[in-house]
């Protein structure tokens, strides 16, 4: 599939999609707290994306069960929210939502520290959003995409973390995922030209450990295979001859 570079119209669905996207995280955050289940998390994700008129985008997307994925600790993402599993204080707990409006969507995730977490899980979760803005300041038409891979991983790898290989960030529109994918890793190559109008959802996932992960039994869960802890961070973003738009991230950049 070729990469499509969205209409002026396209991109303002796209900018409300990742405007009520980043209201979506912010209640979250709010609400999260220890003794929750990540089913909670889940029903309640799912009732504010409805309210703004919205379609949860993860929702039985390749029969995936939830709205928002949850992924704790050593889970990387795509974690399946469960009335039997509750959030810990010292947990660190990715979060990853996508919404549908009019069509258009938008995808983004964050990492959050429950109460008192470890020094080396909090470095975790900061470097990992470092992670995104290092690969986005080369996010910007004429350059190529896999500056941006290369960016992510070597901002990684320099602080002795691991970088997830067999997940990708993605070209998104008026589907979830759309061409191009997006590694967080050096490439050989130097990727496709990156043109104005372009919306790619930028997403790193870093380990502690090494950069292996596995699948879980129930064929979603991704799991760090040293069950080391992972932080995943992502924003749906808008290249254009400058700086890029973050159309999920608008405020507290
Ligand atoms: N943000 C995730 C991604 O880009 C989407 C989750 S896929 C789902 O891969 F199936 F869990 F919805
Ligand atoms: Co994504």
């Amino acid at each position: 599939m070729p990469i499509t570079v969205k209409s002026s119209r396209e991109i303002e669905l796209m900018t409300e999609a990742g405007r009520i996207l980043e209201i979506v995280h912010k209640e979250l955050e709010k609400a999260l707290h220890p003794g929750m289940t990540t089913k909670a998390i889940d029903r309640l994700g799912e009732e504010i994306i409805r309210s703004y008129g919205c379609i949860p985008s993860f929702l039985d997307y390749n029969g995936y069960p939830a709205s928002i994925c949850v992924s704790v600790n050593d889970e990387v993402v795509h974690g399946i929210p469960s009335e039997h599993r509750i959030i810990r204080e010292g947990d660190i707990v990715s979060l990853d939502a996508g919404v549908i409006y009019k069509g258009y969507h938008s995808d983004a995730a964050r990492t959050h520290c429950v109460g008192e977490v470890s020094k080396e899980a909090q470095d975790l979760v900061r470097v990992t959003r470092e992670c995104f803005f290092e690969g986005i300041k080369y996010a910007k038409e004429g350059n190529h995409l896999f500056d941006i891979s290369g960016a992510i991983g070597r901002y990684a790898e320099e602080r002795g973390y691991g970088v997830v290989r067999d997940l990708c960030g993605h070209g998104i529109g008026t589907a979830l995922h759309e061409a191009p994918e997006i590694p967080n890793y050096e490439m050989k190559r130097k990727g496709v030209l990156l043109k104005a109008g372009m919306t790619l959802a930028i997403e790193p996932m870093i380990n502690i450990g090494g950069w292996e992960v596995d699948w879980m039994d129930d064929d979603w869960t991704v799991v760090t295979r040293d069950h080391s802890l992972s932080a995943h961070y992502e924003n749906t973003v808008l290249i254009t001859e400058n700086e890029p738009k973050l159309l999920s991230l608008t405020e507290g950049i």
